[in-house]
């Protein structure tokens, strides 16, 4: 009686073409963990404090500075006592009352908006909150993988349109930092106020410039540079800036807080009343 044949092994994981299972989370010894970390903990403040200076409704002006976060004042609100020690001029107030609704709560939505669906925030914060994945080549606790293809992440496409809303809210706070240059009656003053609106202003700028969406807007879809030499140099320009579109998103985003801390911290009289301000 022949000797009973033993079966043959199974093929590995790779000779079948999908991946080699392997015991361990990852192969990285360095400390990959780090990046996420500061993500998280950044991402997590800036979260807390954006969410209680919209919902608190006052100390957001002090004569001549706006702060970011309600700017443009929409409501008649912002004249009111609650706003701090001085009132918004009604001339910034575009609308009547929000019925007592914190204006930020509506200004807010297009900037976070805009940075919610940015490219590198979405790396930024799927790594660090969703863990989708933590870091390059670390396993993921999730068993499936749709990408961005289904509802509600495929809504993560109209960044291009939150773009174009984003430079309208630039030019309102430029023309904010422009105000602050204008505290007296003869128009003269800088403060520290005057400096921090006009940093604010321009890292935004920086910020909204280096974004992929504008790199393919201003040069995508050309078949030939050679005809479009004007484009070409703009392309070139704001590549260079897209080089740094991480460093500029996180700039922004802390000094936009700190901005409307500095406000909020002059107008409760925090910060005395010196004429350096
Ligand atoms: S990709 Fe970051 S702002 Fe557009």
């Amino acid at each position: 009686m022949a000797a009973p044949v033993a079966p043959a092994p199974a093929p590995a994981a790779e000779e079948r073409g999908g991946r080699a299972s392997i015991p361990e989370r990852t192969l990285r010894t360095d400390r990959w963990w780090v990046a996420p970390l500061i993500s998280f903990v950044v991402l997590f403040a800036f979260v807390v404090y954006a969410t209680w200076a919209a919902f608190v409704n006052r100390n957001f002006y002090y004569k001549p500075y706006l702060s970011p976060f309600y700017s443009p004042c929409l409501s008649t609100n912002c004249a009111s006592p609650h706003a701090g020690n001085v009132g918004v001029p009604p001339h910034l107030s575009i609308f009547g009352s929000w019925w007592g609704i914190s204006p930020a709560i509506i200004v807010l939505i297009f900037p976070l908006g805009f940075r919610l669906t940015c490219y590198y925030y979405r790396r930024a914060y799927y790594r660090s909150f969703w863990f989708s994945p933590p870091a390059c080549a670390v396993a993921e606790p999730h068993k499936s993988y749709s990408g961005e293809t289904r509802f509600p992440l495929i809504l993560q496409n109209i960044h291009r349109y939150f773009f174009f809303l984003g430079l309208i809210l630039n030019c309102i706070l430029t023309y904010d930092a422009v105000l602050g240059f204008g505290k007296h009656p003869d128009g003269g003053h800088f403060g520290l106020g005057t400096a921090i609106l006009v940093v604010n202003a321009t890292l935004l700028w920086l910020y909204s410039i280096s974004c992929h969406s504008c790199r393919h807007i201003i040069g995508g879809r050309l078949k030939h540079f050679s005809k479009h030499p004007i484009r070409f140099r703009m392309w070139g320009v704001v590549s260079r800036l897209n080089q740094r579109h991480m460093q500029l998103a996180w700039a922004s985003l802390i000094f936009v807080a700190l901005t409307d801390l500095y406000i909020r911290l002059a107008a409760s009289g925090t910060l005395g009343h010196g004429g350096w301000i």
